[in-house]
């Protein structure tokens, strides 16, 4: 029986230890918290797949690459798409409860970038819905002794030996013991870069510092400048939070007033899909017809059914009512592009495999489905996917080899304890990142953007978690070196100094680290 370590127990991680464990592997799932606290849990929207007769999988497949902008990976979202229906079946009969139409079908609804009702959903808490079956799902399987939940476990370090990875290192968030997990092969599924940026839509347990610890390891990552502002996030007293796209997908608008009416911008832009326009173009637009954030724009959910306010977009009305105090039904909801997906991450093929032998990546922290911008409702899809298509993969590998060779890894980490808040340090990363990878950028100011992380590097290394800012900082300047180095504008990319798309750039960027950051175009 072969040993896999899955370290995120979010969708992906979740779905790879169970199908991992279907498949006659024992499965250690490590994360920092509970899967109830999980990232997934945020997402609200929907999942695609064509599942009506007026759909089909080419088409599916067709706007994904649209959306992606001609760089995602075309084997894996072939895959993707002609998988889709069958893993919503799969969802929905290990409990995820969709919900119905009249005839006890599972409903669809529109979502962005996609002329077709396709994106199936629960109310507007579809991550939550799909965590909970999944959660039951593994319990199952930690029953019947196929799987090992380590809870309070934070991802440190990779094992690897002769280019091969034997397991990983972990820290425990209460104790500060440090220790090793072996494996015959290892799934990371850590979610997005948020730490980066601070303020996201996303959770603050996907900070990032596993693909950066990875990065420094020499794990190849790619398409590192592709951050995706969501169009409509709202500012509560907690923390930037989603309106989801669902509410533009049942009919809600945008506008900002000019000349003292309101200016229904998108509709007057984009005449066809307008405010279901993918979303980089959404973004761009508000931008644009707010004169960079001057004037407010609105999204108007209050011409629909408050019955459908109240179900279909439970958690909006919710949102609106608890943290903005404002009535979805009557009122318009003030809204600014926010950060809320990394297309870039972890390079892998289409089996989820890494440069590393043993060693694959799932959901949000792996790239190979959305390309330049990814579409709403591909992420829960492609979160699944991943995870059963990186476990069907992973259960293959074996390593005969793995004890007795880690004493030297885990002596390199008693440097882990300084003194200082780090709290500062990523502060101000949050800052730079935000000023200089906002929606549109150039070479100027990207050039500041490396000079003042250098000044931040120098400024780390006097503080405790020393080995955390080092990798986040790392991270960050191999993101702000792909944005300059890819001279186009492309998705979600956007350079004022070369706004056009261009046949040389339609490629990945592929960025490995040995010493120095080295970018290609493949
Ligand atoms: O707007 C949303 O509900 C987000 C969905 C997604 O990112 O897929």
């Amino acid at each position: 029986m072969s040993e896999i370590i899955v370290v995120g127990a979010g969708i992906a991680g979740m779905t790879a230890a169970v199908k991992a464990s279907e498949l006659g592997s024992h499965v250690t799932l490590i994360s920092p918290d509970y899967s109830e606290r999980s990232q997934s849990v945020m997402a609200m929207g929907g999942i695609n797949a064509a599942l009506g007769k007026n759909d089909s999988v080419d088409e599916h497949f067709a706007d994904t690459m649209n959306g992606g902008c001609g760089i995602n990976d075309v084997k894996a979202v072939k895959r993707l798409t002609d998988d889709a229906p069958q893993i919503i079946n799969w969802l929905s009969s290990i409990g995820t409860t969709f919900t119905r139409d009249g005839e006890g079908k599972i409903d669809q609804r529109y979502f962005g970038g996609q002329k077709k009702k396709r994106t199936a959903y629960a109310g507007a808490r579809t991550g939550k819905q799909i965590v909970t079956a999944l959660i039951n799902e593994c319990r199952k399987k930690e029953a019947e002794g196929g799987v090992t939940r380590v809870v309070g476990w934070r991802f440190l370090s990779l094992i690897i030996k002769n280019g091969k990875c034997l397991g990983v290192i972990c820290i425990n968030e209460d104790t500060s013991e440090i220790r090793e997990f072996l494996s015959d092969s290892v799934i990371i599924a850590t979610g997005g870069l948020n730490k980066l940026f601070g303020k996201t839509s996303g959770s603050i347990h996907n900070d990032g510092v596993a693909t950066a610890r990875l990065f420094m390891q020499g794990v190849e990552l790619a398409n590192l400048e592709m951050i995706q502002y969501h169009p409509t996030t709202v500012n509560t007293p907690v923390k930037r939070m989603l309106i989801t796209e669902a509410a533009r997908g049942e009919g809600g608008k945008l506008y900002t007033i000019r000349d003292g009416e309101k200016w229904y911008f998108m509709k007057e832009w984009y005449p066809e899909l307008a405010e279901l326009m993918p979303r980089d173009v959404v973004s761009r637009s508000i931008y644009k017809a707010s004169e960079a954030g001057k004037n407010q724009v609105y999204l108007d959910i209050s011409h629909l059914d408050e019955d459908i306010i109240k179900t279909k977009l439970d958690e909006v009305y919710e949102i609106c009512t608890n943290y903005l105090n404002l009535d979805p039904t009557s009122d318009a909801i003030p809204v600014y592009p926010g950060v809320h997906f990394f297309m870039g991450g972890i390079k892998t093929d289409e089996n989820h495999k890494t440069n590393i032998q043993g060693l694959y990546a799932a959901g949000e922290c792996s790239v190979q489905y959305h390309g330049a911008n990814r579409l709403g409702g591909n992420s829960l899809l492609g979160a699944v996917h991943g995870g059963w298509i990186a476990a069907e993969n992973a259960i293959m590998d074996s390593n005969d080899d793995y004890i007795n060779q880690i004493d030297d890894e885990l002596e390199s980490f008693n440097k882990f304890e300084k003194s200082g808040k780090p709290a500062d340090v990523e502060d101000e990363l949050a800052e730079i990142m935000a000023q200089y990878m906002g929606i549109y950028r150039n070479e100027k100011d990207l050039k500041d953007a490396l000079a003042k992380l250098d000044e931040l590097e120098v400024k780390a290394d006097s503080y405790y978690d020393y080995i955390k800012l080092e990798s986040l900082i790392l991270l960050a300047k191999a993101c702000v070196i792909s944005a300059l180095m890819r001279k186009e504008s492309r998705g979600a990319h956007q350079r004022t100094d070369y706004p056009q798309t261009s046949e040389e750039f339609k490629r990945t960027t592929c960025v490995t680290y040995g010493g120095e950051i080295n970018v290609a175009f493949r």
